[in-house]
């Protein structure tokens, strides 16, 4: 990993991890991408009285870098309150294979950061769906 260190883009996810708009489960996420050329991009989980409007702290943070014209990414590090590291969902998982394919995945324990997992996003979504044929004219 260039420039950032682990422990460093665990700390930013720790960080945005505060930021999080969870009222109904009460369950924070931070999550923090590195682009290749040392940037950090951060985000958090955000909640909606209609459930199914919710967004996970990942694609917050995929959208937020993406949407700033950042297009590689290096790693991604992710946090929550959870025994062993809170894992990406599938969409969050969908999401990662297609725009930053190539991050390796850091996961931790908030409650204990230095404990960090590391996953390929191929490993966590293997054969995913990447491309679809169009029709011909
Ligand atoms: N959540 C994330 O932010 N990331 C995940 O990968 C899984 C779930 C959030 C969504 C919701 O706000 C809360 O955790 C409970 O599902």
């Amino acid at each position: 990993m260039r420039k950032i260190s682990k422990a460093q883009l665990i700390a930013a996810a720790l960080q945005a991890r505060e930021k999080a708009c969870a009222p109904y489960s009460k369950f924070k996420v931070g999550a923090a991408l590195q682009t290749e050329k040392g940037k950090i991009f951060s985000g958090a989980n955000v909640e909606s009285a209609s459930y199914g409007l919710t967004c996970c702290a990942e694609r917050i943070a995929l959208f937020h870098a993406l949407t700033s014209g950042e297009k590689d990414f290096t790693a991604i590090a992710i946090v929550a309150r959870v025994d062993g590291g809170g894992m990406p969902c599938g969409a969050c998982r969908q999401l990662l294979s297609e725009y930053a394919p190539h991050a390796v995945v850091l996961v931790a324990d908030s409650a204990k950061p230095k404990v960090i997992k590391e996953f390929t996003v191929k490993e966590l979504l293997p054969g995913a769906f990447l491309d679809f044929p169009r029709a011909s004219a």
